[in-house]
């Protein structure tokens, strides 16, 4: 019985189970109801001795388990394999992907660059992190002076020369310090105030800021590219320039653009002041220059029609995916 119970374990080991058909061939030769060989076994154990039976039984047992056990590793197998094979099928016609679109203010953003990119504007990035000196001293607005009162700013508690920027002006002073002219810049971010959250306030926007400076640039020259730049971005609008203050402008001027029977203030501007070029050891005696500033959300606004700012940031995929745009 020994040498016979071995066999069978030895060729239960051997036995190669590749196919669904060698796991139905192996099944019914070794547990098969009528003539598997544990089966047979099995019931031969009833003829013999009750002694000998409890010894047979447990090897006869082993071998029972062996051989389920064969079974259920190769099906354990083959079920990873047959969850595998109906997921990727080769044949089932592919899904096209929604690639989504561009966030209206980015579009916005894009345009303004490609618009100025052709009249020779160079990009450059500034920290929305800043110092007192570049968002506020250097662009000639000093500690204490009240025109800080027209962008109410978040300091840092702990050291209140650090800032979030109050706009993107400070960009000019910290390529101004960098470079020489003549020079064309451009620069487009978030900036942010204490503001209260309104249909047209926020207490973080978006500001494009441009400035050009050169041997002989002029308040003409300022008009011609806010009149280009414009006329870019909303075709033949009429605008007019408006007398007003910056300190880091003079003369200042804002620009309205005619929209809706009513003048839409849309970005400020001037003449870069004499200091603010000194402060970043610029001759002013030799070159000249100007600057402008203006609200994104505020032209999407006009741009697309909308009347309140806040749905921009409300990541309504059902608002955002309107967009499309070649920018
Ligand atoms: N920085 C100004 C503002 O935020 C706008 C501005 C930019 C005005 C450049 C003049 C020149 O209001």
């Amino acid at each position: 019985m020994n040498q016979k119970t071995d066999k069978i374990k030895e060729e239960i080991k051997c036995f190669r189970i590749k196919t669904r058909n060698d796991l139905e061939t192996f099944r019914i030769k070794f547990l098969g109801k009528k003539k598997g060989i544990i089966t047979i076994l099995i019931k031969e154990l009833k003829k013999i001795s009750i002694h000998k039976r409890k010894i047979y039984g447990k090897i006869i047992n082993e071998l029972k388990k062996e051989a389920q056990n064969k079974i259920k590793i190769f099906q354990s197998k083959n079920e990873i394999q047959n969850e595998k094979i109906p997921k990727f099928d080769p044949t089932i016609p592919g899904k096209s992907i929604e690639i989504g679109s561009r966030h209206p203010l980015s579009i916005i953003k894009n345009r303004i660059i490609d618009i100025l990119t052709k009249i020779g504007f160079l990009y450059e990035d500034g920290p929305e992190i800043e110092n007192d000196w570049h968002n506020f001293t250097a662009l000639n607005i000093p500690i204490s002076h009240p025109s800080r009162d027209m962008q109410d700013t978040f300091f840092l508690c702990k050291n209140p020369d650090i800032l979030l920027r109050t706009h993107t002006s400070s960009v000019q002073i910290r390529y101004m310090k960098k470079h020489r002219p003549p020079f064309r810049v451009m620069s487009i971010g978030k900036v942010y105030r204490n503001e209260t959250i309104s249909s047209r306030s926020n207490f973080m926007f978006h500001q494009a800021e441009g400035f050009y400076i050169d041997k002989q640039v002029s308040f003409y020259d300022l008009k011609q590219t806010i009149h280009y730049l414009v006329t870019s971005l909303f075709g033949e609008e009429k605008i007019r320039f408006r007398p007003s203050y910056f300190p880091f402008t003079e003369p200042s001027v804002e620009v309205d653009i005619y929209c809706n029977n009513e003048w839409i203030e849309i970005m400020g501007c001037g003449m870069i002041d004499p200091q603010v070029l000194k402060n970043v050891n610029i001759d002013s005696e030799i070159y000249s220059g100007f600057a402008f500033g203006l609200g994104i959300e505020r032209l999407s606004l006009i741009i697309y029609k909308m009347k309140d700012i806040r749905i921009y940031f409300d990541n309504d995929i059902r608002f955002l995916k309107q967009f499309k745009s070649e920018f």
